[in-house]
């Protein structure tokens, strides 16, 4: 039986340790405000800035909230960030991705101060974990590492597999693993013999977005697997991109969809916004 990594827990531990600090901060006279940008009516956009205002609430990060129609132009986007970049009471700045088809998605996380960019989406950021500098990281990978740490998980000397190369999750959680002495792969939709590939991992991070398509044929005996994927099912209930049924027997470690990777992303949204502070 594998052990179950518990992201809901651990991000509970993370948020509160969050909560205790921006409360010493706060007796400094010191308060963290982030700016979340919604345009559009996207459901599932809307639910997941809910639940960032929420996070802001429970920690004591003041959060502004932006929500603008679906005909908002690029311009009076941009007009919005710069506003906001110029005001110093505002420490983090968020667009929710994706914005509608005309707003050009890379214009605008350019247009975030990089110092305020607590998403790490920023040129800027990325090149600085590139290169081991001070910067804010892409939350989700970030997240992953956090949970590899909290549970025990030695990163250092391990073969590292990660599957899926995109800008938010694939290469800054690769660049992330190396930055702890993994050795690592950053394997794709074209890499050859992606079984064998993932059988060599020891830690196995699957980011592909493709619901259960990891079954035991792609795992090592033993292995840690991380499953930053989640899809709604048609019968209603959520999976991810590992199928968990039948790579569970033969892992040592396993998160599971929903309650994994899913809750860190948010615990790191905010440890970027109370870095702010820092
Ligand atoms: N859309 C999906 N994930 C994210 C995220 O982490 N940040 C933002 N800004 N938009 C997203």
């Amino acid at each position: 039986m594998a052990e179950l990594i518990d992201g809901k827990r651990i991000s509970k531990e993370i948020k509160d340790e969050l909560r205790a600090e921006a409360e010493k901060f706060k007796a400094e006279g010191k308060e963290a405000t982030l700016a979340v940008i919604l345009v559009g009516d996207d459901p599932a956009s809307a639910v997941y800035v809910n639940n960032k205002k929420k996070a802001c609430e429970y920690i004591g990060i003041k959060s502004l909230s932006y929500e603008l129609p679906k005909e908002t132009t690029e311009s009076e986007l941009l007009e919005l960030i710069e506003k906001l970049n110029n005001d110093d009471n505002v420490k983090g700045i968020l667009v929710q991705l994706p914005v509608p088809d005309h707003i050009d998605e890379n214009k605008i996380i350019r247009s975030i101060s990089p110092l305020k960019d607590v998403d790490g989406f920023h040129p800027l950021n990325v090149g600085a974990l590139l290169i081991g500098e001070k910067g804010y990281v892409s939350c989700t990978p970030a997240g992953v590492i956090q949970l590899l740490k909290r549970s025990n998980v030695d990163i250092a000397g391990k073969e590292c597999v990660v599957v899926g190369r995109s800008n938010i999750v694939g290469k800054p959680m690769g660049v992330l693993l190396l930055r702890e002495n993994g050795t690592v792969t950053i394997a794709h939709s074209k890499t050859k013999d992606l079984k064998s590939i993932c059988k060599r991992a020891d830690i196995l991070v699957v980011a592909v977005g493709k619901p259960k398509m990891i079954n035991a044929d792609y795992v090592k005996e033993g292995a840690v697997v991380i499953d930053v994927g989640i899809h709604r099912m048609d019968n209603g209930k959520l999976c991810g991109d590992v199928d968990f049924d039948s790579v569970e027997p033969h892992v040592s470690k396993i998160t599971p969809v929903p309650g994994g990777v899913g809750p860190m992303t948010i615990a790191m949204l905010m440890d970027n916004c109370i870095s702010s502070l820092r």
